[in-house]
């Protein structure tokens, strides 16, 4: 059996509570030649759209546990002459042990995902990027010691990364506020629990908030929306005044790629309460965990798919 991460969904809450640790204690373990469990594993990477951190991540996550990747930009495959996904699909599973996709629509990975007998992750979509916020989530761990309890902000655009927040706060205990324009809201709000509401206002998201997050207010494949939605975002910045409203020892948070001077300050990007380049860093190892879970345990600690 195998198991693939195309939502924060396809996770319980035991699973990323394990994810989380794991990241934190394999973050400590830090470099160790010794510990190599993914020799003769090979993961696959097929991205649509531009990535640094998340295609390095993965790939240094796979490469320092003893494994290999191969990466694939999909207009380099017979996808782009129309080969079906379903026997992209089968084809790659022959070869790969696991593979990453990144690309526009969910109904993708969902396909690759039905087709594929290996594990598929979900390396972003226009709807969600699920191991974004399993990473945030760990550098939350990290620095505030907990996640029960807290109040987390949201500024900006109602986009993939916001609808995994959303739900991710439907599996763990803490409170999500998100200001979005209007027209702006996530997708993902349908039956949303108690702990998760929406406002306009920024200021009242970050009041008293112990985490601010944020992100471009144009993603990738809305560029031809960037000049309307620009406008849409006045007001959305997070700058110092926005970040002063909130706790005195609140983390600012940006998945990144940044625009500086659009969603956020040059001086809150490099200031005392921001997190973003361990944020950054904090991916390798949670992506190092997901492949554990996905290559090697489940969550009784027994094989998910044992090695070819
Ligand atoms: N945060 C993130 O996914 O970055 P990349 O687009 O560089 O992978
Ligand atoms: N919302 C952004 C996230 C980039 C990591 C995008 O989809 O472009």
């Amino acid at each position: 059996m195998k198991k693939d991460i195309l939502t924060i969904k396809d996770l319980k809450k035991e699973e990323i509570e394990w994810l989380i640790l794991r990241g934190l204690e394999l973050k400590k373990m830090g470099r160790d030649v010794n510990y190599r469990p993914f020799v003769g594993y090979v993961l696959g990477l097929l991205f649509d759209k531009a990535s640094t951190r998340t295609r390095v991540s993965f790939e240094v996550a796979m490469l320092r546990l003893g494994g290999d990747t191969i990466f694939m930009s999909s207009k380099d495959t017979q996808l782009s002459r129309n080969e079906s996904i379903e026997d992209t699909a089968r084809v790659l599973s022959r070869y790969l042990d696991c593979l990453a996709i990144r690309t526009y629509s969910q109904q993708v990975v969902e396909a690759m995902a039905k087709y594929a007998d290996i594990p598929v992750i979900n390396a972003l979509t226009d709807k969600y990027h699920p191991c974004q916020v399993l990473s945030d989530i760990m550098t939350v761990k990290e620095k505030k010691g907990r996640v029960e309890g807290l109040r987390i902000a949201w500024v900006g655009d109602g986009n993939n990364v916001a609808n995994s927040w959303i739900n991710l706060a439907k599996k763990l205990d803490f409170e999500l506020v998100l200001a979005c324009p209007e027209g702006c809201d996530p997708e993902e709000l349908k039956d949303v629990t108690p702990n998760i509401r929406v406002v306009r206002d920024p200021k009242e998201a970050v009041k008293d908030a112990d985490v601010i997050n944020t992100d471009v207010w144009v993603s990738m494949g809305q560029e031809e929306e960037a000049e309307k939605k620009k406008k849409l975002f006045y007001g959305y910045q997070v700058n110092r005044n926005l970040v002063n409203l909130a706790k005195p020892d609140v983390i600012v948070m940006h998945c990144l790629p940044a625009h500086r001077g659009e969603e956020i300050t040059d001086d809150v990007m490099d200031g005392p309460n921001s997190v973003v380049f361990d944020q950054a860093e904090n991916k390798l190892y949670l992506h190092e965990a997901l492949l554990e879970m996905l290559l090697l345990k489940n969550e009784r600690g027994f094989l998910w798919k044992q090695k070819r």
